[in-house]
């Protein structure tokens, strides 16, 4: 637990997701450390990708296995297409299959937007929507070669999508943020549509402003952290256990028929909290 009012993490059933192969991508810090750990709590085994900060991957592999389960690093630029084949190359070689996909690598790269660079926007881009991407292609691959195995979960494959409130609320200054999680709300929901039928099931989680490196800026002054809360109905930061139990649970049979649906765990911050007292 990250805060004393943070989510906890020690009511995750040990068994949840017990024989499961999960990638998370992006775990060597922030909510995908978090959500990594979380799975491996669970019971999964975990490959923990990270593009730099290997030490902090080794870490966060540590922690995994203390659960009793197996877990790896592995370096891998989301937005290079040959990386990310490696990866799962070496996650089937290593663990056999693939049972759980977390697409969570992500940045913001800020600027008002006649100051944007196409660099900038490029960039933004190519991890946040084009990772998923092929990491969510690569995974798909492989579920679709082993299909169902009744004994481990009644789907073939589950994917996760991280996206963010920023899917549909729009943020002056991170046009680059906003216009790639939008993409990951319809390339999810279509992935969804597409694979469903296979027995794959495609969901997203959008987290609201959760207390990670990407957004110390918003936290990190009393004065932010009072702007910051406006924003939020359920007046708490969110923690990035807060995001990971989520994803646990949606990754498991528990969230069998849920399909194409973007989960938002946000205290609220989606329910346009301006109008509480206006309109
Ligand atoms: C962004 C954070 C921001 C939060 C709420 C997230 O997707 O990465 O920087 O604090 O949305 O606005």
């Amino acid at each position: 637990m990250s805060s004393t009012e943070g989510a906890p993490q020690d009511v995750i059933p040990a068994q949840l997701l017990k024989g499961q192969k999960a990638l998370v991508t992006g775990a060597n810090s922030g909510i995908g450390r978090a959500t990594a750990i979380a799975l491996g709590r669970a019971g999964a085994d975990v490959v923990v990708n990270y593009v730099a900060g290997r030490e902090e991957a080794d870490k966060v592999v540590e922690e995994i296995t203390s659960h009793g389960v197996r877990a790896m690093a592995h370096e891998a630029d989301v937005s290079d297409e040959g990386q990310v084949v490696a990866m799962m190359d070496h996650m089937v070689q290593e663990f056999g299959t693939i049972d759980v996909l977390v697409a969570n690598a992500g940045m913001q790269r800020d600027s008002a937007f006649t100051d944007m660079s196409l660099a900038q926007w490029q960039k933004v881009l190519d991890v946040n929507l084009t990772g998923q991407f092929l990491c969510a292609r690569e995974a798909t691959k492989e579920f679709l070669r082993r299909g169902v195995v009744p004994e481990v979960s009644r789907s073939a494959g589950k994917i996760i999508c991280m996206s963010s409130v920023h899917q549909i609320i729009p943020w002056a200054g991170h046009v680059n943020y906003a216009a790639s999680k939008g993409g990951v709300q319809m390339m999810m929901e279509t992935l969804a549509q597409e694979l469903a039928p296979k027995r794959i099931r495609v969901n997203a989680v959008a987290p609201g402003a959760i207390k990670t490196p990407i957004n110390t800026s918003a936290w990190e002054t009393a004065e932010a952290r009072k702007d910051l809360l406006r924003l939020i109905p359920y007046d708490r930061i969110g923690d990035p256990e807060d995001i990971a139990n989520a994803v646990v649970a949606l990754a498991s049979d528990l969230m069998d028929y849920v399909v194409g649906t973007t989960l938002y765990v946000d205290g609220g911050m989606t329910l346009f909290p301006g109008f509480a007292t206006g309109g």
